[in-house]
């Protein structure tokens, strides 16, 4: 607390990232990085721009990159809004598309930068409970609202919702916005993004930090009716004009050309879940269906927070989330399979 901070800053809760430990040979498994790399192709647009254009200014619409991801997902360009991870793009939908009044709905076990947002741009949030299975029921989300954010799949449960459940929601809502945050919807789910042309209240939210591998150059968009995404523009336009430097738009792009690469590396991430899932369920925990690159499972007997910390005597770093439904639980990424091997056997000793 500090007399210079403005009544807003003291009163509010800022999101805790997941740690980026300094200690090297960790395996680390606890904020749901893609274990394959990005393609090389990435690093080679990124390495040509590095060059006396530096000294400009970027392009603060990134055209070239809307360009690709419209034509990737099949919408126009002007449907396309970039922001620097999707956090920030998160953080201009709190502030442009959600009205005051009435609450934000999202579930309750989410993502927990939602509430922050909420308390950053002075909007009621209410979190609305997720079923006994950790599911978003659509019917809940019938009641008075001011916009709706929900990850699919959900995060850090894992669970996937069916694009017609989806659906249920815009219907029920035609006057507000909802907003399908799909972070990891490349490891196993289907895009609402087909979908926005048919609901102009429908946001689609994704990112090039899980399933493209490039969490570390900060580039995440938002696709959806040209009314929404004008409206975006009036807050970046308002806030920071250039928020992807020359290497991020040229590095974005390149993941986009290759598909290969893309393709590769989902199947990996996926194939290995299974098995990690299959190992858990054997050692007797009780592992909830993922549809993303990490999942979400709870022991009969051992609670999470101890098991998170003897894995972490072992150099396994894994997230455990101490709040209300899930302390119980371990929320662990899928790493390469020599990673999980570790994790497999250094969960065997604690659990003998
Ligand atoms: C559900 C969800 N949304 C958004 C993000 C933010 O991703 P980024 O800012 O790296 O694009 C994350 C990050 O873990 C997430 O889990």
């Amino acid at each position: 607390m500090s007399k210079f901070w403005s009544p807003l800053v003291s009163s509010l809760v800022p999101y805790v990232p997941g740690e980026q430990p300094k200690m090297a040979n960790l395996v680390k498994l606890n904020t749901n990085e893609n274990p394959y790399g990005p393609s090389p192709k990435v690093i080679e647009a990124i390495q040509a721009e590095l060059n006396d254009s530096l000294r400009l200014y970027p392009d603060p619409e990134g055209e070239s990159l809307r360009q690709t991801i419209a034509s990737y997902h099949s919408v126009k360009s002007q449907q396309v809004f970039l922001g620097n991870g999707s956090d920030e793009v998160l953080a201009h939908i709190f502030h442009a598309l959600f009205q005051h009044g009435q609450p934000i709905l999202y579930p309750d076990v989410t993502y927990s930068f939602y509430p922050v947002y909420c308390g950053l741009y002075s909007i009621e949030g209410k979190a609305v409970p997720l079923t006994g299975s950790f599911e978003i029921n659509p019917e809940d989300y019938r009641q008075p609202n001011g916009g709706i954010i929900f990850p699919n799949p959900n995060a850090p449960t894992g669970r996937y919702l069916g694009l017609e459940h989806v659906e249920e929601i815009l219907q029920a809502n035609p006057e507000r916005v909802v907003v399908v945050d799909e972070a990891y919807i490349d490891f196993g789910g289907e895009t609402a993004i087909k979908l926005v042309d048919q609901y102009p209240n429908l946001l689609v939210c994704q990112t090039l930090s899980k399933a493209r591998s490039l969490a570390g150059l900060r580039v995440g968009f938002a696709i959806g009716h040209t009314d929404l995404i004008d409206g975006l523009n009036r807050v970046k336009d308002s806030f920071n004009s250039y928020p992807l430097d020359r290497l991020a738009q040229a590095g974005a792009k390149a993941a986009y050309e290759d598909e290969a690469w893309f393709q590769k590396s989902c199947a990996g991430v996926i194939s290995e879940r299974e098995r990690v899932a299959g190992a858990l369920s054997e050692l007797g925990f009780e592992v909830l269906p993922s549809k993303a690159n990490f999942i979400f499972a709870r022991h009969k007997e051992k609670p999470g927070e101890s098991l998170a910390k003897e894995l972490r005597e072992q150099g396994i770093i894994v997230r455990h989330f101490n709040k209300p439904r899930i302390s119980d639980f371990l929320r662990i990424t899928i790493g390469t399979p020599e990673q999980n091997d570790a994790l497999i056997s250094g969960l065997r000793a604690p659990l003998a």
